[in-house]
């Protein structure tokens, strides 16, 4: 490099580490928080934010609930890590609790979404490989589909910007059209082990998947023995009215992953799986050192407790269809600015005509957060107990907004 541009280059990689030594991968955002309560932020200069983003579908009780206070502070009292090489009593009861309202039979826990898909991966691999069959480890994913960030994840979704430098060769990963069966069926080969996808997508914009493609999808798995996995990260623990979304469309998965809303903010994830799933992780073949760690356990297991509640679940359902039938109505008045509402509980989608991320900013002008997503468009993702005046108060922000517009 030339000298002058390299002290350039050193002069300004200094002036940037001197307002922040953070690796740039989020950007620079300005907004900070100093502190929470249930649907609201609070800046340190005291202005009020109404969260619909809650920290992209994790705060699933809002901010410092005090069942989850009261279960992290007790849990911290007396025990914060033993590592596994110990039982710990809060990872067996939790996950007692998945296998009790899912179809799984045993779960593996970890830290993150994409740990609990990387999880399910390495189970369909190691499955095959223990029948003799090594050669069938490659897995279907569906456009625009978001399985978080390790490499398997990105190769698993193929979005070229996530890709990008990072992937050399193959690395056993097909895609099929999402909602198009015989895209699907054209993938299906002699090395296929298995097929991912999000029944509800999330951050390729918000997307139910169709109850007679599932169908579809999972009696292609049954014709050719394949597994399917499902990616419940951001649609599970509730988010759509029922405890995971699968269980709206009837049809059960061999393995399924799960994070985000389970530790209400505190970082766990979850693969849950079927015996026959599970047994292929046998003793020493995966491990995480901070999985199902006492702390983690405290808050998911009181997280679970308040979820799980059919009450609770019913008002998800009654939240999430008022304000969807609400949204509805402000395409309608705003047909020249919005395209269209989509998704289901309270996991909703509004497709923009207008550029989403002009609308997003103009929201936080107007103290509401909500989080972009693909196709254009923006995620509403409130607490799940959100009260009506709380959906309100968005909506007549949004109104607001876009009567400005
Ligand atoms: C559907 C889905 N899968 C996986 C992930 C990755 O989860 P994490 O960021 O916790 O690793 C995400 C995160 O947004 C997600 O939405």
């Amino acid at each position: 490099m030339h000298a002058t541009m390299q002290s350039a280059t050193l002069l300004i990689t200094r002036e940037s580490v001197m307002t922040s030594a953070l690796m740039q991968n989020y950007g620079s955002p300005e907004l900070e928080f100093d502190h929470g309560k249930g649907s609201y932020l609070f800046t340190r200069s005291g202005e009020t934010y109404l969260d619909f983003a809650m920290g992209i579908a994790v705060n699933s009780l809002g901010h410092c609930h005090p069942v989850l206070i009261d279960a992290l502070t007790t849990q911290a009292n007396k025990l914060w890590h033993t590592s596994n090489l110990y039982r710990i009593e809060g990872s067996e009861k939790l996950a007692k609790q998945l296998v009790k309202h899912t179809f799984a039979d045993r779960v593996f826990f970890c830290n993150s979404g994409t740990e609990a898909i990387e999880c399910g991966f390495k189970m369909i691999r190691r499955h095959f490989y223990n029948k003799g069959q090594g050669q069938r480890n490659r897995i279907i994913a569906l456009s625009n589909s978001f399985h978080g960030r390790t490499l398997a994840a990105i190769a698993a979704a193929a979005n070229p910007v996530h890709c990008e430098g990072f992937l050399h060769g193959d690395a056993g990963f097909d895609q099929a059209e999402f909602g198009n069966i015989q895209s699907l069926e054209g993938q299906i080969g002699e090395n296929t082990a298995a097929v991912i996808l999000e029944p509800v997508q999330g951050e390729g914009g918000i997307r139910v998947v169709e109850q007679s493609y599932l169908k579809a999808v999972k009696d292609l798995c049954t014709r050719h023995d394949l597994l399917l996995m499902f990616d419940e990260v951001q649609c599970g623990v509730a988010r759509t009215g029922s405890l995971y979304a699968y269980q709206q469309f009837g049809i059960s998965p061999d393995i399924l992953a799960t994070a985000k809303g389970l530790g209400g903010g505190f970082p766990i994830g979850a693969c849950l799986a079927t015996e026959e799933l599970a047994s292929a992780l046998s003793a020493g073949t995966h491990g995480s050192t901070f999985g199902g760690n006492p702390l983690a356990m405290a808050v998911g297991n009181a997280v679970i407790e308040q979820v799980s509640d059919e009450n609770f679940l019913k008002n998800v359902r009654t939240s999430g269809d008022y304000l969807k039938a609400q949204l509805q109505t402000l395409v309608s008045n705003h047909s020249a600015l919005l395209k269209s509402v989509s998704g289901t509980g309270l996991m909703l989608g509004l497709a923009c005509k207008i550029e989403a991320s002009e609308l997003i900013a103009r929201l936080q002008n107007e103290k509401l957060l909500v989080v972009k997503a693909g196709g254009n468009s923006i995620r509403l993702l409130p607490a799940l107990n959100v009260s009506r005046a709380e959906l309100d108060s968005a909506l007549e922000i949004i109104s607001k907004v876009l009567s400005h517009w």
